[in-house]
């Protein structure tokens, strides 16, 4: 038996109830919202697919009840504004970090021993501000970010290189920002072989510019935020953990002196278990790509310092 709750019921957070309930990833999938009706309405809609595509997970929907959400072994927060065409994802700061106070107070009331991902953004300082306003041990605050935009720059690679897309490996590692995140091009392959065995330098760069904006693309082309990757790669890390995978995934993690930074949440490898974050990887960088993730941790420290501003912490 395994319970994951979803707060908001937007199209991520529907995405993401939908995906693990096709897989199975949990026995029961809890949507929440504040807007009257609205995950009722994706729940049942999603249930009604149960024997047309051949799956079998209790789907609960309810309006800002929390006592239904009550000993969630998952709980993903993706509450919150989505951004705009031209807007940055730290520009949905004030809003939402009141909204994830808000939840996280709740969610950790009824769920006192979950693991939470943190989706909402500007998705670092959030994952930060959730980790500091419910006193969690670290292990239980995971931010995604680096999961999506790997899978991105996983895309965009198998298009430069022309070779198949399952057999790409790539890693993005920083913040979850169109300028903060770093694909990591020295370490991507096509089933170990260096990328660079398949395609020009140039192609390669764009290959990481596009990644690094990948969601703002989306987001003109759209005219919100992207949800069927991020809900999938929500549903990737729920699975890592509910099936204690211990899958390598790049995700925002607490740090205190790993990769030289302390006290900020940011994208790096871990081993995602049942118990959370269980352990961070320590890659080896080049000179550039450490200097990338100074510049970036620094980045985020002054996003978070927002939270001080506003008075969220
Ligand atoms: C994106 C949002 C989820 O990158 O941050 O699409």
């Amino acid at each position: 038996m395994s319970k994951v709750t979803v707060v908001g019921a937007g199209a991520v957070g529907a995405t993401c109830a939908n995906v693990m309930a096709c897989r199975e990833v949990a026995s029961e999938v809890v949507l929440i919202d504040i807007k009257e009706g609205l995950s009722e309405g994706k729940m049942l809609d999603m249930y009604q697919c149960s024997t047309l595509m051949d799956f079998d997970t209790k789907m609960v929907g309810v309006t800002n009840d929390y006592k239904k959400t009550a000993n969630s072994d998952v709980v993903v927060i993706t509450s919150g504004i989505p951004r705009k065409p031209g807007m940055t994802r730290e520009e949905l700061i004030g809003t939402n970090a009141n909204i994830m106070k808000g939840v996280i107070e709740n969610a950790v009331k009824y769920s006192p021993r979950a693991i939470f991902i943190v989706v909402a953004n500007p998705m670092d300082t959030l994952t930060y501000l959730a980790l500091k306003a419910s006193g969690l041990p670290k292990n239980r605050i995971i931010g995604m970010g680096g999961a999506l935009d790997s899978a991105r720059f996983k895309c965009y690679l198998a298009k430069a290189t022309g070779a198949n897309i399952n057999n790409i490996d790539g890693m993005v590692i920083g913040g979850h920002g169109d300028t903060t995140m770093i694909p990591l091009l020295s370490k991507a392959s096509v089933n170990g072989v260096p990328v660079t065995h398949f395609a020009s330098k140039k192609r390669l760069e764009e290959a990481v510019a596009n990644t690094m904006v990948g969601g703002a693309t989306l987001t003109k082309l759209i005219g919100t935020s992207a949800w069927y990757a991020p809900g999938a790669a929500v549903s990737m890390m729920v699975e890592s953990i509910l099936h204690d995978q211990k899958k390598i995934v790049p995700c925002s993690c607490y740090l205190e002196g790993e990769y030289g930074q302390s006290d900020l949440c940011i994208g790096v490898p871990a081993v995602i278990g049942r118990k959370g974050i269980e352990k961070i990887i320590k890659l080896d960088l080049t000179k550039e790509e450490a200097a990338k993730f100074e510049a970036s941790a620094a980045a985020v420290h002054k996003t978070n310092q927002v939270l001080h501003d506003i008075k969220a912490l």
